[in-house]
C-alpha cells in the first residue's frame, strides 16, 4: 500500500478561510496526505489564520507556543502557518518561533506544496495577480453544500480593516470558470452553493454580479444559491430585482451596516451614509417582503461618541436586523483608524458592544417567535441524533432550525418544517408529512 503521510489543518476565521482550507486539502492530497482530527498523529500541522481582529491572533499566538514541545519530541514534523497572519506578519512569525517550518500567504495556496520541499524555513508570501485565473482541486467538508470563490481581495480600504493589505487588490473569477465548477458540484449532487467574495456585489469577471447569479439559476439539480458578503455601496436595483425573480436565490441578504452613525460611517471609509443604507433597506424589502437581513457592527471605532453609539442602537431598533454580528473596534496593522486620535477605551467599548448585542437578542427573539406556527422548506445540514431522528437544517432566508421526524431523512434533503418555537439564535419545529 502507498505509504501516505497524515495533516492536521487548524483552521480560524471566515467562510473564505475555511474554503481556502478545503482547497490545501485538496492540493496536500495529490501530494500523498491523508488528514486527521488527531495532532498527536499528524506528520504535518498548518495553521489557517485569521487577523481581522486581535483575539483571533492572540489565540493562534498561544495555540502555536504550545507547538514548541511537539516539535521537540518529534522534530521530523512539519508545521506552517497559512491565511491572513502568515501575509501581515511573514518573517516575523519564524523569528519568535523558529520552529516553524514555513508561511504562506492566503495569495500563494498553490505554492503550498512547494513549501514542503525545502529542508530549511521558507516564507512564501507575494502577491498574486493571477488569483483569480486558479482552479484548485478541494477536498469540501460537506457533501451537499460548497463555497465558491467568485473574486478575491478586495479594493475598499475601510479604515479599520487589514483586509486589503492581507488579501491583496479586488481581482474576479471569469464567470465561465465559475459556472463550470457550479456545473460539476450540481452533478455531483450539490444542491446549495454559497458564493465567496469580500465584495461580492461589484463582481465584474464578464459579466456584473445579478447576471452571474440568473447564469446559476439556470443549472439544473441547483436548488439554493447564496452569497457573502455583499457591500451596501454597490447594492443595486438590479440585483433586487434578480433576487425577487429567481426563486433559487435564497431571500437572505449579509448587508454589513458597521454604524448607525453617518460622522462615524464617513470616518471608516464605508462610501454611503445611514439615509442611504436605510434606502435600500427598504427597496429590498419594499420587493421581497419576507428578505432576512443580517449586519455587522462595531463598537467603539475611534472618535465614537455616546451620541453617535445611540444613533447605532437607533439604527437596529429602526432597521429590526434578524441577526448581527458585532465586535468591538479592535486596532490592525496598516490601517487608517489604528493612526486615528480618539481612541475609545476598552471598557467604553465593551458597555457598548453588550447594549447592542443585548438589543439584537431581543429583536431576533421577536422576529423569529412570529415565524411560529408557519411551515418553512428546510435544507437539512445535520443529523443531530441519529436515534431520535433529531435534525438541523435551514430555512432560504438562513434561519437555523432544529426539528424531529418519525422517519430517517437525509442530510441535504429539502423538506416542510412546522414551526413550533422561536429563540433568540435558532427555532424548533417538526416535520410536515407531505
Ligand atoms: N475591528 C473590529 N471589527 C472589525 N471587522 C473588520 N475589521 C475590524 C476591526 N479592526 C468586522 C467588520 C466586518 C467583519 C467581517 O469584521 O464588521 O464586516
Ligand atoms: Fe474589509 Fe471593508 Fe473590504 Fe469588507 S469591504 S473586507 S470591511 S475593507
Amino acid at each position: 500500500m502507498e505509504n501516505r503521510k497524515l495533516a492536521y489543518i487548524n483552521t480560524w476565521g471566515c467562510q473564505m478561510n475555511a474554503h481556502d482550507t478545503e482547497k490545501m486539502k485538496g492540493l496536500l492530497s495529490l501530494v500523498g496526505y491523508d488528514f486527521t482530527d488527531k495532532q498527536e498523529e499528524a506528520d504535518l500541522i498548518l495553521f489557517n489564520t485569521c487577523s481581522i481582529r486581535q483575539k483571533a491572533e492572540q489565540k493562534f499566538y498561544s495555540t502555536l507556543g504550545m507547538m514548541k514541545a511537539l516539535k521537540q519530541k518529534k522534530p521530523h514534523i512539519k508545521i506552517g502557518v497559512t491565511g491572513c497572519i502568515a501575509q501581515q506578519e511573514g518573517d516575523n512569525i519564524h523569528k519568535a518561533f523558529p520552529f516553524v517550518d514555513f508561511t504562506v500567504g492566503p495569495q500563494n495556496i498553490s505554492m503550498l506544496t512547494d513549501a514542503l520541499e525545502y529542508d530549511s524555513y521558507v516564507s512564501l508570501i507575494t502577491e498574486n495577480k493571477q488569483l483569480h485565473t486558479n482552479n484548485l482541486p478541494a477536498i469540501r467538508s460537506d457533501q451537499r453544500r460548497a463555497w465558491v470563490n467568485i473574486m478575491y481581495g478586495c479594493n475598499n480600504f475601510c479604515t479599520y480593516c487589514v483586509v486589503p493589505y492581507v488579501r491583496g487588490r479586488e481581482s474576479s473569477r471569469p464567470y465561465g470558470s465559475i459556472l463550470a465548477e457550479i456545473g460539476q458540484l450540481a452533478e455531483a449532487n450539490y444542491q446549495e452553493v454559497t458564493l465567496l467574495g469580500q465584495n461580492v456585489n461589484s463582481y465584474n469577471g464578464g459579466c456584473p454580479f445579478h447576471t452571474l447569479l440568473e447564469e446559476i439559476q439556470k443549472i439544473d439539480r441547483l436548488k439554493r444559491i447564496r452569497f457573502v458578503t455583499s457591500h451596501p455601496k454597490d447594492l443595486n436595483d438590479e440585483l433586487i430585482n434578480t433576487m425577487a425573480t429567481h426563486n433559487k436565490i435564497c431571500k437572505h441578504i449579509h448587508l454589513p451596516l458597521q454604524s448607525g452613525s453617518s460622522r462615524v460611517l464617513k470616518l471608516m471609509n464605508r462610501k454611503y451614509t445611514f439615509a442611504e443604507y436605510i434606502d435600500k433597506v427598504n427597496r429590498l424589502r419594499l420587493k421581497i417582503p419576507d428578505m432576512a437581513i443580517t449586519s455587522d457592527i462595531i463598537a467603539g471605532f475611534p472618535t465614537e461618541t455616546t451620541a453617535d453609539h445611540k444613533e447605532t442602537v437607533r439604527a437596529l431598533t429602526e432597521i429590526r436586523f434578524d441577526g448581527i454580528f458585532a465586535f468591538k473596534y479592535s486596532n490592525r496593522p496598516f490601517t487608517k483608524a489604528s493612526q486615528m486620535e480618539g481612541q475609545v477605551d476598552e471598557l467604553v467599548k465593551s458597555e457598548r458592544l453588550k447594549e447592542i448585542l443585548e438589543l439584537q437578542d431581543n429583536i431576533s427573539e421577536e422576529i423569529n417567535k412570529r415565524m411560529e406556527g408557519g411551515t418553512y422548506a428546510v435544507l437539512i445540514e445535520e443529523c443531530t441524533d441519529t436515534t431520535q431522528n433529531l435534525y438541523s437544517g435551514r430555512t432560504q432566508t438562513n434561519k437555523i432550525i432544529n426539528f424531529n421526524s418519525p422517519r430517517q431523512l437525509a442530510v441535504g434533503d429539502i423538506v416542510d418544517v412546522k414551526i413550533l418555537n422561536g429563540y433568540r439564535h435558532s427555532l424548533d419545529g417538526c416535520i410536515v408529512n407531505t
